[in-house]
């Protein structure tokens, strides 16, 4: 009988511009766990992002996960676990580093348990914790993903891009919590708004199966999360604008913000387009740091201890 399991989740951006809670990608940008039953109660250390913030305790989204699939797919006893997580992903930055915990969560319960569940089935598990699909689906299955609810359940389409793009996140020093976020977004939006993303949502995942990647400045742009949450995050427009100057194709907000994402050709200038973010975010008066990622096209991994 299995006792331990180390998992990696990788980071995502979610909406990727137009697809407010319907698309996302993940990132080579990993926080990794290890479960480990034990006889000696919750148990939590954690090295890097987050570490003397987060605590071990069953609302923790790493042990509220695990115990939600575990306790629903075995009856097997325990008296403690110890979750060790080495964080790289920023709290609070729309990067999904709630969802890696979730994910890792699940995917530990499951696989300590004789791994009967699909990822597909862990998307419906992980959204019924995070609310909503467009992190967790990406962790779990890697790629882009097109997610949605149909019969009460969260479904997930993955696809790969025609051609490798290189993510810029710039990272601002100030997090936005995803409930303020959200609260900034008006309950209704008009027709032609959501036309206009209807077409842009589409425009995007054609332009990257296709690789015609001269549409994706027009594909990028969005109507029903962006311009609202804007006000929050000290110079948005200005990182835009010098991520494009840059050569970037555009630039979005990642997932509920604060960081921004410029997404560029593989062989674009990278390293020069996340300076002119940080230069364009610290003249805003934000302090940034900016990395340059790649696709993870895995999802989350199990690693046998
Ligand atoms: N789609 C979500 C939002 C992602 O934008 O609020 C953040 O969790």
């Amino acid at each position: 009988m299995k006792k331990s399991v180390r998992v990696i989740v990788p980071a995502t951006s979610a909406n990727c511009g137009p697809g407010f809670d319907v698309l996302g990608a993940a990132c080579n940008l990993y926080n990794e766990f290890t479960y480990e039953l034990t006889e000696r109660g919750f148990e939590l250390e954690v090295t890097g992002e987050g570490s003397g913030r987060l605590h071990a305790s069953g609302k923790n989204l790493a042990f509220l996960a695990f115990f939600r699939l575990w306790n629903e797919l075995t009856d097997r006893r325990y008296t403690g676990l110890k979750v060790t997580m080495h964080n790289r992903i920023p709290l609070s930055r729309g990067l999904g580093s709630s969802s890696t915990a979730i994910v890792a969560g699940l995917m530990a319960a499951n696989y300590l348990t004789g791994s009967t569940l699909t990822r597909q089935q862990l998307v419906d598990y992980a959204t019924e914790i995070e609310g909503h699909p467009d992190n967790v689906a990406p962790a779990l299955l890697g790629g882009f993903t097109v997610s949605y609810m149909a019969h009460g359940k969260a479904a997930s389409l993955r696809f790969v891009p025609k051609k490798p793009l290189s993510f810029i996140a710039a990272v601002p020093a100030e997090p936005l919590s995803t409930a303020r976020a959200r609260q900034a977004i008006p309950e209704t939006v008009s027709h032609k708004d959501a036309v206009f993303n209807a077409g842009r949502s589409a425009l995007l995942v054609s332009a990257l199966l296709t690789g015609e990647y001269k549409f994706l400045p027009d594909a990028l742009e969005d109507r029903l999360h962006q311009p609202y949450r804007m006000p929050l995050i000290n110079g948005t427009q200005a990182v835009f604008k010098a991520a494009k100057n840059a050569g970037a194709y555009g630039a979005i907000i990642s997932g509920a913000g604060s960081t921004l994402m410029a997404y560029a050709a593989a062989d674009a200038d990278s390293e020069a387009i996340g300076r002119a973010m940080q230069q364009a975010f610290e003249k805003a008066g934000q302090q940034a740091v900016y990395h340059v990622l790649k696709l993870d096209e895995e999802g989350a991994r199990v690693i046998d201890n």
